[in-house]
């Protein structure tokens, strides 16, 4: 696994620490218990994690010294790339699975890719990005795709989340579709559970028996669109609903790199009055998660693209209805009305119709709710999506992913 920005140990929330590292940690994990070797292939940023870290039998992180100590954006790493493609090409046997990550990963996986199979996982898509966020010289798009186009064209194999996007990646990228398997991510739908007790969850946390929550979480990046979120929740207290809500939002963990954006959101907190009816946490442990979603009535994804949204099947795996953007992947795996709904999250009127639906309808959280987790057993477990990238692997002639 290759995935130089992305720590898959590292604490999820930071910057450039999201759903790729849950992937791809998840993912070794799985397939290591499968009885697959696993190594993973990160920056080192250094943190003072060990430069090799076991954390499953068989799934190994290993961290390459890789440019300046620290943390460097995604987007400045490519100038330091040739050091870690270096280090890493010690380590590989010919025959090898690659599998590369973004396209940081697939640069290097290029540069390395011998005779065992290549198989890259895109997680967002630059002229997508480029779309839903133009005239944004600091993502350097150009570049990106560039890059992007030699990955996905030159791999045996792009792993597309959902036929969307591999209908995207056809299109977009000339990359023809018998090159393209669609692998959705999955979830670990044994620690993701609902909640057995909502009411003592949110006694345990400190949030009211009688207000409907509506929560969501994610990096503090423009992307995710939680201004949008707000401006929508400004919306539904100023028109007012039958049951008072909650609006309850984790992200930031408060680095000089989301500055602008705390600051673009405590605006919008002001002027729109939000005062008692919004919670901002900062970036909540992992392993307490499960208890958040789990006290929580609605789940909300108001990104501006997304391309799949990993915390959506986490939310869903809890029993919680949905409200997702319906630009990326969500479209493909929310049934609007049956687990939840989907909306333009820079439509205010409609994002904050579709809030107020479900907060004044207990019934439809309730059937929404159920029906979600349902799906989750059914089609995301972690168990069945490591299966079906072992099974692509074998297909492609290869058997250990490293
Ligand atoms: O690095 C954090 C992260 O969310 C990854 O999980 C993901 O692959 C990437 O950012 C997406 O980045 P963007 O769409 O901003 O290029």
């Amino acid at each position: 696994m290759i995935t130089p920005h992305g720590d898959p140990l590292g604490r999820i929330g930071e910057p450039d620490i999201g759903g790729q590292c849950v992937y791809v940690r998840e993912l070794s994990a799985h397939l290591a218990s499968a009885g697959h070797n696993v190594r993973i292939y990160t920056r080192d940023r250094s943190d003072g994690k060990p430069s090799q870290e076991s954390f499953a039998p068989g799934a190994t992180v290993v961290r390459i010294p890789c440019g300046p100590s620290g943390f460097v954006p995604k987007e400045e790493i490519l100038p330091h790339l040739p050091e870690f493609i270096d280090a890493v090409r010690n380590d590989l046997e010919p025959h090898d699975v690659l599998h590369s990550h973004y396209w940081d990963g697939g640069h290097v996986a290029g540069a390395l890719h011998k005779e065992g199979p290549w198989f890259h996982t895109t997680h967002s898509i630059g002229k997508l990005k480029q779309a839903a966020l133009p005239d944004k010289a600091q993502y350097r798009y150009d570049e990106r795709i560039r890059i992007e186009t030699d990955t996905y064209r030159g791999c045996d194999r792009v792993i597309a989340l959902t036929p969307m996007e591999e209908d995207q990646i056809h299109q977009l990228y000339g990359v023809q579709l018998e090159r393209i398997v669609v692998i959705p991510p999955g979830v670990n739908a044994r620690v993701f559970v609902p909640a057995e007790d909502k009411a003592a969850l949110r006694r345990e946390l400190g949030w009211p028996e009688d207000a409907v929550v509506v929560f969501t979480l994610g990096r503090l990046d423009e992307r995710k669109g939680f201004d949008l979120f707000l401006e929508a929740a400004g919306r539904v207290v100023a028109r007012g609903t039958s049951q008072k809500p909650l609006f309850v939002l984790s992200a930031g963990d408060g680095s000089p790199q989301e500055a602008a954006e705390r600051a673009k959101l405590e605006r919008i907190v002001e002027s729109r009055g939000l005062g008692d009816a919004l919670l901002w946490l900062s970036v909540l442990p992992e392993a307490s998660l499960p208890r958040y979603y789990g006290a929580a009535d609605v789940f909300v994804l108001p990104s501006r693209y997304e391309p799949f949204g990993i915390v959506m099947l986490e939310a869903m795996a809890c029993a919680l209805p949905v409200v997702a953007t319906l630009a990326g992947g969500p479209a493909t795996v929310i049934e609007p009305g049956r687990t939840g709904l989907l909306v333009d999250p820079t439509d205010t009127d409609t994002f904050a119709a579709a809030l107020t639906e479900l907060i004044e309808d207990p019934d439809k959280r309730n059937t929404c709710g159920r029906r979600g987790r349902a799906i989750v057993e059914a089609a995301y477990s972690w168990e069945i999506i490591a299966r079906r990238h072992a099974e692509a692997y074998d297909a492609k002639g290869g058997s250990d992913a490293r």
